[in-house]
């Protein structure tokens, strides 16, 4: 199977999550893409009453259309379960998200939800953290001197460019920078001193935050349970 069938799989196993009266908070990304497709069908056809809170525009957009109405996140009082993409999950549950630049919007709906699905084909499962570049949202005002302190760092960062040669612009109009690091040995030291650096939005290191996994692999679709140690 090919790894967007992985996806769709993981995507339909997730959507069974949802239940009637829920808020939901969706992700952003081509795995989510199948899941608001499978939550819509399932709204259609059971006569679900359900909201949506997006993580981005195209989310919201797709998600509308297809009939699923949607809040802003300062208007719900709580959300009951979030479902998004990711980029890495390593064996203790960590992750790195933000490959599609909505990682600040991301980490804003996943925080203020009670329960944290990701959804993956098996290609995401890693043993460590790193080998996807950690994507950071950074604010253009003196962005070079937050580039020059990670370099010096060590962290080998790249700004994030588009096809134009660009940079990518996040939905706050801000910079990626992504760090290529081959291997975050020290996953938590490294939050930390991204949370600490002025100019530096959000980063894409979502730790001891996701509840359950559901991972399409060729043997099938796999619901895990997040274990840290
Ligand atoms: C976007 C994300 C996505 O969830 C992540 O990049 C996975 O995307 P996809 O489902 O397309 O593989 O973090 O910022």
């Amino acid at each position: 199977m090919e790894q967007s069938e992985l996806k769709k799989m993981a995507a339909e196993r997730a959507a069974e999550f949802v239940e009637d009266g829920m808020t939901l908070g969706l992700g952003t990304g081509s795995t989510v893409f199948f899941l608001v497709e499978a939550i819509a069908k399932r709204v259609k056809d059971e006569h679900l009453h359900i909201q949506g809170v997006a993580t981005s525009s195209r989310t919201a957009e797709q998600a509308e259309s297809l009939g699923i109405p949607m809040r802003d996140l300062n208007d719900v009082d709580h959300i009951d379960l979030c479902i998004d993409g990711a980029d890495e999950i390593d064996a203790n549950f960590q992750g790195i998200k933000g490959g599609g630049a909505a990682h600040t919007l991301e980490k804003m709906v996943a925080t203020n939800s009670r329960r944290n699905i990701w959804i993956v084909d098996e290609s995401k499962m890693v043993d460590h953290l790193g080998k996807f570049p950690l994507p950071t949202e950074v604010i253009p005002f003196g962005c070079e001197q937050v580039f020059r302190k990670l370099e010096a760092e060590g962290l080998h960062p790249h700004f994030r460019l588009n096809a134009d040669g660009k940079r990518v612009l996040t939905h706050n109009k801000n910079y990626v920078i992504d760090l290529h690091m081959s291997n975050i040995k020290h996953p938590h030291i490294l939050k930390n001193y991204l949370d600490a650096q002025v100019g530096i939005l959000e980063h894409g290191l979502f730790l001891d935050l996701v509840d359950n996994v559901v991972v399409g692999t060729q043997d099938g679709v796999k619901v895990l349970t997040a274990t840290r140690h």
